[in-house]
């Protein structure tokens, strides 16, 4: 696995950089294979990455945006992460609905991530037991070391099997939608946005390969053959030094 790190003076210059770097990487994925898959994360920080999307040169025709985990919340919920990136994004580019690919969070959670699953393998035209390798999948990172809706102790971050998953958090008395970590994995390149000074220990824990005996969950992001950069804005990284 090849990973590294970019350390920002302040959030929005991470973000700023990160909605270039996804350009970038969007525009190559286009140039070579016609198309952009890019994961999309939810929480807050990345809502200012989204903002600077707008303004690039992407050909959204050929973005194909999905969502690495959803709440269980209807689409238009503060707390979706669909609602996110349309109010800071989406309803500002000209993307086609079908490039749009959304958690159906509205629905049974168990439902809803078996039918995202089969929209998945239905997009990459792969069968049951396949691992489609997206070419971007942005995450964040909680303070307890959950990344996407991968929490610490929940059964979703033991799955081998399935591409997308409901998992009971119990410390939110929530059930979440999330991206499994060998679907993650399977990533051609994965992007860490992390900011702020809360996250500062756990980004020290896990880029210090420290504990790796008792992981967290964003410590098993390790992809085959991806590479997995973090941009930290200096709050988060002031532990490092
Ligand atoms: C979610 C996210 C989650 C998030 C982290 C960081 O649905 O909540 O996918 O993994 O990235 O909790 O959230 P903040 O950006 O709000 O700190």
């Amino acid at each position: 696995m090849k990973s590294s790190h970019q350390i920002f003076d302040s959030a929005d210059h991470l973000a700023k950089t990160a909605a270039e770097t996804i350009e970038e990487t969007g525009r190559a994925m286009i140039d070579q294979n016609g198309q952009f898959t890019l994961v999309l994360s939810g929480g807050s920080t990345p809502a200012a990455t989204y903002k600077h999307l707008i303004s690039s040169k992407l050909d959204w025709s050929k973005v194909h945006l999905f969502w690495g985990d959803e709440r269980s919340v209807i689409s238009t919920h503060p707390d979706s992460n669909y609602h996110l990136a349309f109010e800071n994004l989406i309803k500002h580019i000209d993307i086609p609905g079908d490039n749009v690919h959304r958690v159906a969070s509205e629905e049974d959670t168990m439902l809803a991530a078996q039918q995202y699953q089969d929209e998945i393998l239905y997009f990459f035209g792969m069968p049951e037991g396949s691992w489609p390798s997206f070419d971007l999948i942005l995450l964040g990172l909680g303070d307890d070391g959950h990344t996407a809706s991968l929490f610490p102790q929940s059964d979703a971050v033991s799955e081998t099997a399935s591409l997308v998953v409901e998992n009971h958090v119990k410390k939110l008395n929530t059930r979440r939608i999330t991206f499994t970590l060998p679907l993650i994995n399977a990533a051609k390149k994965i992007l860490f946005l992390v900011a702020g000074d809360a996250k500062s220990t756990m980004v020290h824990r896990i880029l210090k390969n420290i504990d790796v005996s008792e992981p967290v969950p964003a410590q098993l992001v390790n992809p085959t053959a991806g590479e997995v950069v973090w941009y930290l804005d200096k709050s988060a990284a002031r532990q490092l030094n």
